[in-house]
């Protein structure tokens, strides 16, 4: 481990040639935080760069694979060496006073989102406030990588110097998709859909939103559950996939999970029960399979949308939830049991005694029950 972390020192100071003192000091920052920290981010982010390195120290051992992100990453440290406001944050963050901690975790949240960047742009350039000056932005401040704080950024917004918010929705995300061969292991895949740099914003995120950017894909990071501020996370509309990482339901202050028309898939941990802030849990239009759990506990409940899952049909108490109704829970929406539909009205509807919960506020015909186009409309 320390060896690797060596490795990774100098690469950063070879990046760093061009500013070369900070380059220095950015490094044993790095180096400092990853050894010296209690929270497990740092463990991953330590774990990462081990296995990142293992190429050079084990010489011929094959397990050893090109990391995904060493081309995002290299690209963010280049452009870290010459930033401005990095350069002036790491000046900052070698006084030893009381503020320099702070000033460390702002200079790593700036290089996560630089990494953040670059791995999210690897087909084409994002439709909205990219680097590049020729897409729409509303102030070149607002650019990312703009030498403006980086809290200024489309996108991101934060308390205290430090990232809050990272709302990246409809951008034209695209990262690396495993090649066709690939897709035979339907069920497991192995990439994040972001960077483990992406957990040094874990100490103080609330909010992340990657929603509707079709060429994101990639799993939900095992890491989520080191976000514990984090409220809501909301990546419907992506090519995202893989299993709900147990992690999550650690994160007790989440309100929100809004992960409908993806392609995640598993089981519905009985540990979705520990979320008793949750409010909204939109998983439709997924590959979800088995029991739902009984979620009779989590009293908050707004909304729920199992509907275009494999869900097993709902027991005759609907996992808790019809008592709920009386409630603050307002939609409860499934698949319908196999019936007709009719119209009422313009609104597709199924006949009386079909909805597959007594309680459900509506049904969904499941895939090739009836023409989708038609229902498609007003879902
Ligand atoms: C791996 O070793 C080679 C040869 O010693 C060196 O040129 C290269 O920079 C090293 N790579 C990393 C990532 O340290
Ligand atoms: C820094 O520490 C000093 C002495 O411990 C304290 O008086 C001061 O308020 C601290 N400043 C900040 C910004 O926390
Ligand atoms: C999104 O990016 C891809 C390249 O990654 C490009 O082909 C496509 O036109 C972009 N779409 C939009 C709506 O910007
Ligand atoms: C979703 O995953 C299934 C296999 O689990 C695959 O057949 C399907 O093509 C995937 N859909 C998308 C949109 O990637
Ligand atoms: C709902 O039904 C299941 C299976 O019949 C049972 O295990 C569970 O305790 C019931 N929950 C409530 C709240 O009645």
């Amino acid at each position: 481990m320390k060896r690797a972390l060596h490795l990774f020192a100098l690469m950063l100071c070879q990046q760093m040639s061009s500013a070369q003192d900070s380059g220095v000091q950015l490094a044993q920052q790095l180096i400092n935080h990853v050894q010296s920290s209690e929270l497990s981010s740092w463990k991953h982010l330590a774990d990462f760069l081990s296995a990142a390195f293992d190429e050079n120290s084990s010489g011929s051992d094959s397990s050893a694979t090109e990391d995904q992100y060493s081309s995002a990453r290299r690209k963010a440290l280049q452009w870290l060496s010459t930033d401005e406001y990095a350069i002036t944050l790491s000046n900052d963050a070698n006084n030893n006073n009381n503020e320099s901690d702070k000033k460390q975790l702002q200079l790593l949240q700036r290089y996560a989102l630089a990494t953040i960047y670059y791995s999210t742009s690897q087909n084409g350039k994002w439709n909205t406030c990219d680097p590049d000056t020729s897409t729409p932005c509303e102030s070149d401040n607002h650019r990312f990588l703009s030498s403006s704080n980086h809290l200024s950024w489309e996108g991101i917004n934060g308390k205290n110097g430090l990232v809050i918010w990272l709302d990246l929705n409809t951008r034209n995300l695209s990262n690396h998709c495993p090649s066709s061969h690939d897709s035979h292991t339907q069920t497991t895949v192995h990439y994040d859909a972001l960077p483990p740099e992406m957990a040094l914003l874990s100490p103080s995120l609330e909010l992340l939103w990657l929603h509707s950017n079709p060429l994101l894909c990639g799993r939900i990071p095992s890491y989520i559950g080191e976000f514990s501020n984090l409220q809501t996370i909301s990546v419907y509309s992506t090519k995202m996939s893989g299993s709900i990482p147990n992690s999550l339901y650690n994160i007790e202050k989440l309100t929100s999970i809004r992960l409908y028309r993806c392609n995640f898939s598993g089981l519905i941990s009985d540990d979705m029960k520990k979320l008793t802030n949750l409010k909204w849990l939109w998983i439709h239009e997924n590959e979800f399979t088995g029991v739902l759990p009984d979620l009779g506990e989590l009293t908050l409940l707004e909304g729920i949308t199992l509907h275009g899952n494999g869900f097993a049909k709902l027991e005759s108490n609907s996992s808790g939830l019809c008592p709920l109704l009386k409630g603050s829970l307002k939609y409860l929406w499934v698949d319908c049991e196999d019936g007709s539909l009719v119209k009422e009205g313009d609104e597709w509807a199924v006949v009386e005694g079909k909805t597959s919960c007594e309680c459900c506020t509506r049904c969904f015909p499941r895939d090739g029950t009836v023409d989708n186009s038609a229902v498609a409309v007003d879902s």
